[in-house]
């Protein structure tokens, strides 16, 4: 039977979830949430992790005070093993700063299934597409070439598959004609801003919860 989801505590603004950004790149969403959460709010951002020392959004973290970690690959040519030592070092900080929830914005790597059991129903992504069309990297150039005429976004819980998982929240956009990727791109992320920061309080609120 597979693992079910195990969601995060109920939190409120009095005690709001510690949650761990992890990030590869530019970190727009990263500093969208942080400035959505200069209000208090039902999670705090502890811990930031990329796996990519140049990520240009770990500056985020820096300018914020927030404790801001590059875990780059171990540099071993054993590739199953470097994932399981890669992940073991995200693990260790993530206990180490007690985060209860991950947020992955624009984090570019899958998690191995012992991974994801550790954290399932604790770990959340937003994928800029409507899953479950266009999954995986290059979700823009695939619905481009496609030549459907409405994408979006979609925030969901992760499970052992690639950008499957519980979804929580989907927004649309309109493709209009002469779109490309790069106006794609700019359009979703805007709606990402918006729309992840808020799906994260209800999450943290408890609203998503199995009703027992
Ligand atoms: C976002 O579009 C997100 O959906 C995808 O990666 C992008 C991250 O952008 N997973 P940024 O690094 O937050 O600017």
């Amino acid at each position: 039977m597979e693992k079910p989801y195990v969601f995060p505590r109920r939190a409120s603004i009095d005690k709001p979830l510690r949650i761990a950004v992890l990030i590869s790149g530019s970190g727009s969403g990263l500093n969208a949430l942080l400035n959505y959460q200069q209000d208090p709010r039902a999670h705090i951002t502890k811990l930031i992790i990329s796996d990519n020392i140049n990520a240009k959004g770990l500056k985020y973290g820096y300018d914020n005070n927030i404790a801001t970690k590059s875990i780059p690959l171990p540099d071993i040519s054993d590739k199953n093993r470097q994932r399981i030592l890669h992940e073991g070092l995200i693990n260790i900080e993530l206990i180490n700063s007690e985060i209860e929830l991950i947020v992955l914005s624009g984090y570019m790597r899958i998690f191995t299934p012992s991974f994801v059991a550790k954290w399932k129903g604790r770990i959340i992504n937003i994928h800029p597409s409507l899953l479950p069309d266009f999954p995986g990297a290059h979700a823009h150039r695939d619905v481009i070439r496609s030549g459907v005429k409405i994408s979006g976004c979609t925030v969901h819980l992760v499970d052992f598959g690639v950008d499957t998982g519980m979804i929580l929240a989907q927004k649309e956009v309109e493709i209009i004609s002469g779109e490309t990727i790069q106006t794609l791109q700019d359009k979703i992320k805007k709606i990402e801003h918006e729309i992840y920061p808020k799906v994260l309080d209800l999450l943290c609120e408890g609203q998503y919860h199995p009703i027992s």
